[in-house]
């Protein structure tokens, strides 16, 4: 079956998938097809597109260009736990990205890729004694505490190595951010954060410690946020606490109002990046003229998901169409180890096929070799399928590869970056040796 050309485009272009995207502003140029890639490097494979990875980036660093008081007025973030591939953060860091971590895994990747630990803020509730002298090693622009223990070891362990620990609260305001509920993080019920009634307290004794110097207060509220209000009245009440804790003699540098911007996975409509920070600024001008005494706050983001979600599809090809009594599957070779997102969330992914057929369609599971029920990437897909076709699953460039796992012995699938019509390795496949070469056998 020949490579099409123009289903693939279209396919592209209706998903927002921009695998390809230099494909389509150029087409004679183009070498580069998804077949091309999976014949260079196997699948299941991930592939990221550079100019989509650019220009999500450069939405948020553009906008607070714009809206922001100052060259030093606003720090994007990015939390490196939606995709965390050294050759993506190299990218970032060189557009000018700060990092946000929540280990000492991901501040050992800022460091192997020649970033500035003064760009990198501490997330985690559970950071532990190791990754907080880590972190003050290399003195980190700031820790986002998330409990009162947490403070209390920090301050013990900065004083252990005579260090300050520069510090912000992560207040939970209690906000719904109408979201999945296993990636709502704002509610007094989840485990985030310092409840928004003791956070003036809990700044106070911050402010006491001799160890521990507040500069800033923090949220995140959630994940996959399509309307931005929620993050908004969060917004709100965080400048009402900079506001209180002024009066007490705790002037913070910085506000950090987490990540959250959700991506079009299925007719969804997230708000525009740029209209997000224009929205946030415009709160924040106003308030420093009228409250703030024109006094400069600097404003920081953390997204993930909408710099890298849609700048990634996941190529993977059918093994095997097998037709059950009320079923029809696709298994393919990318399973739930690859991609967790259906399995734990009931995510929808996209699927395209890079070759249409002519055939009627049928309806299809797609489902991986894992010995699991919940192992299926896509169900219910009205599509014309043949052994051997490759499939993109799209929208799989955030909390993809991340949260890939060995489970079955799998190897972790290939990383590709596209450049125009280059195509990069940025992380080989696994191989079952590299996956026990950490196991010994009892003597
Ligand atoms: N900051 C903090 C403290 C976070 O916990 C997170 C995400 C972010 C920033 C980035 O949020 P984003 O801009 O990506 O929404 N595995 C789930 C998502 C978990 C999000 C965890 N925290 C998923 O696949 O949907």
């Amino acid at each position: 079956m020949p490579y099409c050309a123009a289903s693939w485009r279209a396919a592209v272009s209706a998903v927002r998938c921009i695998f390809l995207r230099s494909r389509i502003a150029q087409p004679r140029k183009a070498r580069l097809s998804p077949i091309e890639v999976a014949k260079l490097f196997g699948t299941p494979t991930y592939v990221y597109s550079k100019a989509a990875l650019t220009e999500s980036f450069l939405a948020y660093a553009n906008a607070c260009k714009t809206y922001a008081q100052g060259d030093d007025g606003a720090l994007v973030c990015y939390a490196m736990k939606a995709s965390s591939n050294l050759a993506i953060l190299h990218l970032l860091k060189e557009l000018g990205a700060g990092f946000d971590i929540v280990s000492g895994g991901e501040l050992e990747r800022v460091l192997a890729i020649g970033g500035d630990p003064k760009k990198v803020i501490f997330s985690g509730v559970g950071k532990t004694r190791e990754e907080m002298r880590l972190a003050l090693s290399h003195d980190i622009l700031c820790f986002n505490v998330e409990s009162i223990p947490e403070l209390h070891r920090l301050n013990e362990v900065a004083g252990s190595v005579g260090k300050q620990a520069r510090i912000s609260l992560r207040v939970n305001p209690n906000v719904d951010a109408k979201t999945h509920p296993y990636i709502s993080t704002g509610l007094k019920e989840n485990k985030f954060g310092v409840a928004f009634e003791d956070a003036l307290s809990t700044y106070r004794a911050a402010a006491s410690l001799p160890h521990i110097h507040p500069v800033g207060i923090d949220c995140h509220i959630g994940s996959q946020l399509l309307d931005d209000a929620p993050l908004l009245e969060a917004l709100d009440k965080l400048i009402d606490l900079v506001d209180a804790l002024a009066r007490e003699g705790i002037h913070l540098h910085h506000l950090d109002i987490g990540g959250g911007i959700g991506i079009n996975y299925k007719d969804d409509e997230p708000v525009a990046i740029a209209k997000y920070v224009e929205r946030v600024f415009a709160r924040i001008n106003q308030w420093r003229l009228h409250n703030h005494q024109g006094k400069p706050i600097k404003v920081m983001f953390e997204p993930g998901r909408s710099i890298v979600g849609n700048a990634g599809i996941l190529l993977t090809e059918v093994q095997y169409l097998k037709h059950g009594a009320t079923k029809h599957f696709a298994i393919v070779d990318a399973a739930m180890n690859d991609l967790m997102r259906p399995a734990m969330y009931e995510a929808w992914h996209g699927v395209e096929p890079v070759v249409q057929h002519s055939q009627p369609a049928k309806t299809y599971d797609i489902v991986g070799p894992v010995c699991e029920s919940g192992d299926w990437l896509a169900r219910s897909r009205e599509l014309s399928l043949q052994e051997g076709d490759l499939l993109a699953i799209l929208s799989a460039g955030a909390y993809g590869m991340t949260m890939a796992s060995n489970y079955n012995t799998r190897g972790r699938a290939a990383e590709v970056i596209v450049d125009g019509d280059q195509a990069h390795l940025i992380r080989k496949r696994e191989n079952p040796s590299e996956l026990f070469a950490l196991e010994s056998i009892l003597k």
